[in-house]
């Protein structure tokens, strides 16, 4: 599960802002680095969770556009190649071809109103 701090790590990177995912929705970040999954973020309340932007399927990116990671009830994060469907607070695949897996979760540091991931996560 994403863990909250109040010290951010020497050399995390910057993510978005926090605000910049509206509560209940998703963001994608595409990689910086070709050949790198990328990552996106789910926004819950006051909480938020980011994961790399890969399937444990078969390891392909699970939007179909950049920001669409959630099921149309906003329930769970599903991916967009075979359906499965992943619980927002924990990545664990609940339906589909790969349940009991997860997604790679990525720590997190809020500050400031910032998310700061670690810095080579999903790059
Ligand atoms: S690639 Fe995600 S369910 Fe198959």
């Amino acid at each position: 599960m994403a863990r909250e701090t109040t010290l951010t790590e020497p050399g995390w990177r910057a993510l978005c802002r926090v605000d910049e995912v509206a509560d209940g929705e998703s963001k994608g970040f595409p990689p910086v680095r070709e050949g790198y999954a990328g990552l996106f973020a789910v926004r819950k309340g006051e909480r938020m969770f980011v994961y790399v932007n890969s399937c444990p399927h078969i390891g392909v990116p699970l939007n179909w556009r950049n920001d669409d990671f959630l099921t149309l009830d906003k329930i769970r994060i599903i991916c967009a190649t075979h359906g499965a469907e992943f619980r927002i607070a924990s990545g664990e695949c609940l339906l589909g071809p790969c349940v009991g897996e997860y997604l790679d979760t990525v720590e997190l540091d809020i500050r400031d109103g910032v998310i700061f991931v670690p810095p080579d996560a999903g790059l």
